[in-house]
Order: structure tokens, then C-alpha cells, then sequence
């Protein structure tokens, strides 16, 4: 008897220790658009690789199996969190534009703004890349395996062939002209002309080169050198030439600035400062926000959705106004983050009744090609980083197997409105006004609590912010904040995602006074939470990503 008694205690001890160990929380994660590009990460972190040196490896893998978003050939912002010192470095590798850049060259000969597609789609769009300029000098500070040791499984990817995604069998789909470039034709078409379909292999001998070269001798092969020249012939020769030159490639250089940083109810929110407007614009809206108290709704609630859309209309009608590149423009972020600035831009609000669009909004041009990635290692390390070639596909130009960006059609395409100049207006060396929001959150002891960040153009702040407020406020898991349906208002109508039980309010939307757009949501978020003695992470469901740890 007692020996079954022992025996049973012996069992129930096995049981519960298997239980916890089934349940141990992942203490390193990658989060990221596509399943490869997590794995390459993870293969870093495996390695003893430290989260910047997992951002190198998942962006490579993302530029050989998600071309459409990012590469390269593109820029992005990364935020970088060292889990041992808490200090948070945030990498600028926006494209600038070339030292030819004129007031004048996004109009036509009457000079109005010429057709958007035809502006993207030429010379005149591509800006000097920065993405791996950024990478390097980010790894060169906080990698802990060598450089060339990060680029292994994208090159074995590249040469050996990889399966076409179903996101990139859609915008193969969508963008057709993407067909008349030859390097794409010869890439991502069958020999009929007909684009690859989900599952379709693709082989890109040229990118597992130019990466070979990236591997070997570093970021300076896209400043000098065959890849290089080929690059500014490109630009130049397009029947709507740019003017990118060698001397642009070769001077161009990342910045590290300080990260923007705000309180939150119990924590500290840190993100991109300008010429991102992403930082700027979801701390603006917390701070709006805060009083109102979101925790005690559930999170479709029409209280909440109302406030959140009429927040943004805010924030956005100051981005438009006030957000330039720094170096060129000065950006009044203090006084845009003033409590007295924030009280009076609240007071604007009305629980029952929509204010409409505020002051006009310079139109800009509006996107769709870019990747967000989220990362942790074993040492509390972190990296979130956005990383963009702007459309999909780009300018739809290609060189060395990577797609060249068209990231200068984020800047205003006229320089002046009503004789008066506006911001974010295009100048030699300038860095276009971005919406890239990678954001840490930190507890009150400067530990990290979770790192978000997305894709989708001007949405990508509306979405970060909403996923933020589902972890904050309505404390869901991140998957569960990325799949919430969205709310976005960027000074217009409020939109409302067509998927999911948010459609729903429109009617009662509109009986505030809101102009109501129904439409699908293109999304892009990864977030990785802390949870319990590790972390939790999501992927966008409106895209092909995961989140992976172990
Ligand atoms: O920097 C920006 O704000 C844009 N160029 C980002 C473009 C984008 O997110 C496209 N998304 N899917």
C-alpha cells in the first residue's frame, strides 16, 4: 500500500515536472512576415547570435522570399533594446534623396503632380538605400558572431530555389508591370510570361551572389563598385530618369539618434522620432487617450473606437503639418508632446459627435510594400525593426537580384501649397517623412514589457497604436492585440476592416457623424510580449508571418 502510495506520488511529481516544462515560457523569439525568415532568425539565435545578429539573417531571408516588401535595395528604422545596460539605440537607414533633387521633379510640365504610378515606377522615385548600411553599423555595436557567419541559409535559399508564398503570388499577381523589368521576368515568370503561383519554385542566383558579396566584404559594395554602378545606370537610364549618382551611394550614411520616448499609464512607450512620424504620432495619441480611460472598455466598444479614430484624425492633421526631416527642418516635438498642447488638442473631442477632418492634409502618396520584424534573445536583448522598398516590388527595377526602392515618393509631390512651403517637400539629401513605428514598452524599472511594429504605409501607425492598446488596456496575448479588427482615421473617413465584427458599427459610426469606409485591411504588425518568465509573440493573420520561439 505504501509502496503504490509512493509510487503514485512519484508519478504525480513526473506529471507535474512534464506539465512545467510543456509550459515553459520561449526565452528567445523572432517574429517576422514569412516562416523562412523566422527560422533564419532562429538559426542565428541558436548559434549563440545575438538579436541584431538574428535582424541581419531574417532581413536577407526576407529580401530572397518576400521581395515585394523589402531587401536590399530598401531603408527602415530599428529600434535596439541591450538587455544588459536597458539603453535603447534607434538606427536611422532611411534612403535620402540624391544631391540632384529638385522642387520640381515629382510634376509634370504644367507643373501638376505627375500620375503616382508613373512617378513609382521610374528613375525618380529610387533613394539612395540604407537598410544594410544600418545592419552593419547595428551589428558592428551589438553582434556577437561575425558578419559574414549571418547570410548562410538566404544564400542557400536564393541559389537552391524556395516556394513562392501566397502573398507573393498575389502582388505578382496585382502588379503587372513588375513583368517588363527583365531581371523579374527571368525570376518570377514562367517562360510563357505567366507570374509564379503559391508554391511555384524561384530560384535567384543574382541575389545569393550580391549576398555572397555582402557576406565577404561588407555594406561597401552598394557604395562602390560594379552593383553600384549598375545601380545609378539603372536610375538613370529609365525613360523617367533619376538622378542618383556614385557620390550620393557612396556618402550616404545611417544615423543613430536618441529614441522617442513618452509615458503611458504604467509604462514607458519608445519609438522612432522623426522623419518617422510613428513615434511622434502614437505617443501624441496615448497621451490624448490616457484620460479616457480605455481599460474599462471591452475592445470593440463604439466608446473606444470612436475616441480612437477621432485621436488619430488629430495626430495626423500635426504629422501632415509639422513632420520633416530634422536635419532640414526643425520638428517641434516637445511642444507636440506638451500636456498643456495635448489637453487643448483633447478638448477637441466630443464622446458623441465626430469632428471631421481638421485642417487641411497635404495629399501624399499612399503605400503597400513593406516588413515588420520583432526580436529577442536569451540575454533580453531586442530588435524591432521596420524595413521597407516602399511599394511592392519597388520601383520595379531590379539589380543584382534585389529590387531597387521607390521610398522618395513618401515625400509631398509639390514643394509649396498657397506660395507657402510645405513639409516633408523634397530637397537634395533629404529623408522623406516616414510612418515606420518600431516601439519598445518598458516597465517602470526601464525593463523591456513588449516590441511592436508593422507594415502598411500611413496605417502602420493606426495599427501599432491599436495593437498597443490591446496589450496595454485590454491585456490580450499579442497574437490576440494583432488580430483584433482594425480602426484607422488619418484625418478622413474612420475605416473600419471588412473582416471580423468591427463592421458592424458603422451605422452607429455614422450617427456620430463619422464618414464610414468598410474596406479590407492589408496589415503587417509582429509583437513579441512579455509573458509570465519568457515571452509571447504574434504575426499579422492578414499576411504570412509567424512568431516562433523556443
Ligand atoms: O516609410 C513609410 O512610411 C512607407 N514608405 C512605408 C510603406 C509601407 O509600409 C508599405 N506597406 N505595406
Amino acid at each position: 500500500m505504501i509502496r503504490r502510495r509512493l509510487f503514485a506520488a512519484f508519478l504525480a511529481l513526473l506529471l507535474v515536472g512534464g506539465v512545467e516544462t510543456a509550459r515553459a515560457e520561449p526565452q528567445q523569439m523572432v517574429a517576422a512576415a514569412h516562416p523562412q525568415a523566422v527560422e533564419a532568425g532562429l538559426e542565428v539565435l541558436a548559434r549563440g547570435g545575438t538579436a541584431i545578429d538574428a535582424a541581419v539573417a531574417v532581413q536577407m531571408m526576407l529580401g530572397v522570399v518576400e521581395p515585394q516588401a523589402s531587401g536590399i535595395g530598401g531603408g527602415g528604422f530599428l529600434l535596439y533594446y541591450d538587455g544588459a545596460t536597458r539603453a535603447i539605440t534607434a538606427y536611422d537607414g532611411r534612403e535620402a534623396a540624391p544631391a540632384g533633387a529638385t522642387p520640381t521633379m515629382f510634376l509634370d510640365a504644367n507643373g501638376k503632380p505627375r500620375p503616382f504610378r508613373e512617378v513609382v515606377a521610374s528613375g525618380i522615385s529610387v533613394g539612395v538605400p540604407g537598410a544594410v548600411a544600418l545592419l552593419e553599423l547595428a551589428q558592428r555595436e551589438h553582434g556577437r558572431l561575425a558578419w559574414s557567419s549571418l547570410f548562410g541559409t538566404s544564400i542557400a535559399a536564393a541559389r537552391n530555389g524556395f516556394a513562392v508564398s501566397s502573398r507573393l503570388a498575389d502582388w505578382l499577381n496585382q502588379v503587372k508591370p513588375f513583368r517588363d523589368e527583365p531581371a523579374a521576368r527571368a525570376t518570377y515568370y514562367n517562360a510563357d510570361g505567366s507570374p509564379k503561383k503559391e508554391g511555384d519554385r524561384v530560384v535567384n542566383a543574382p541575389l545569393a551572389d550580391t549576398m555572397q558579396l555582402l557576406a565577404d566584404k561588407g555594406n561597401v559594395i552598394l557604395r562602390e563598385g560594379p552593383i553600384a554602378e549598375e545601380m545609378v545606370a539603372r536610375v538613370r537610364s529609365h525613360v523617367r530618369p533619376g538622378t542618383l549618382s556614385l557620390a550620393d551611394l557612396a556618402s550616404y550614411k545611417p544615423i543613430k539618434r536618441a529614441a522617442l520616448c513618452g509615458p503611458y499609464r504604467l509604462w514607458t512607450i519608445c519609438g522612432m522620432g522623426p522623419p518617422s512620424s510613428g513615434g511622434l504620432a502614437i505617443l501624441q495619441a496615448l497621451a490624448i487617450l490616457e484620460p479616457f480611460e480605455l481599460w474599462h472598455d471591452q475592445p470593440n466598444d463604439l466608446r473606444s473606437i470612436h475616441l480612437i479614430a477621432e485621436t488619430s484624425r488629430l495626430v495626423f492633421a500635426d504629422r501632415a503639418r509639422y513632420v520633416d526631416d530634422p536635419a532640414y527642418t526643425p520638428v517641434p516635438v516637445d511642444k507636440l508632446l506638451a500636456p498643456t498642447y495635448l489637453d487643448q488638442r483633447r478638448k477637441l473631442i466630443s464622446p458623441d459627435r465626430s469632428m471631421g477632418p481638421q485642417s487641411p492634409v497635404p495629399p501624399g502618396y499612399v503605400e503597400h510594400g513593406t516588413s515588420h520584424m520583432t526580436i529577442v534573445d536569451r540575454q533580453g536583448n531586442a530588435v524591432s525593426f521596420t524595413t521597407t522598398i516602399e511599394q511592392p516590388f519597388g520601383s520595379l527595377m531590379m539589380v543584382g537580384g534585389f529590387i531597387l526602392n521607390n521610398e522618395l515618393t513618401d515625400f509631398s509631390p509639390v514643394a509649396e501649397r498657397d506660395g507657402k512651403p510645405v513639409a516633408n517637400r523634397v530637397e537634395p539629401g533629404k529623408r522623406p517623412r516616414s510612418s515606420m513605428s518600431p516601439t519598445f514598452v518598458l516597465n517602470k524599472g526601464g525593463g523591456l514589457v513588449l516590441a511592436v511594429g508593422s507594415a502598411g504605409g500611413q496605417r502602420i501607425i493606426g495599427d501599432t497604436l491599436q495593437a498597443l492598446i490591446g496589450m496595454l488596456d485590454w491585456n490580450l496575448s499579442a497574437q490576440a492585440a494583432l488580430d483584433l479588427p482594425r480602426v484607422l482615421n488619418m484625418n478622413g473617413p474612420t475605416e473600419l476592416e471588412e473582416k471580423g465584427d468591427l463592421a458592424a458599427l458603422a451605422g452607429r459610426l455614422r450617427a456620430l457623424g463619422h464618414e464610414v469606409q468598410v474596406r479590407r485591411h492589408e496589415g503587417g504588425l509582429t509583437a513579441i510580449r512579455r509573458e509570465g518568465d519568457g515571452w509571447g509573440g504574434g504575426a499579422d493573420p492578414r499576411r504570412d508571418g509567424v512568431a516562433k520561439g523556443d
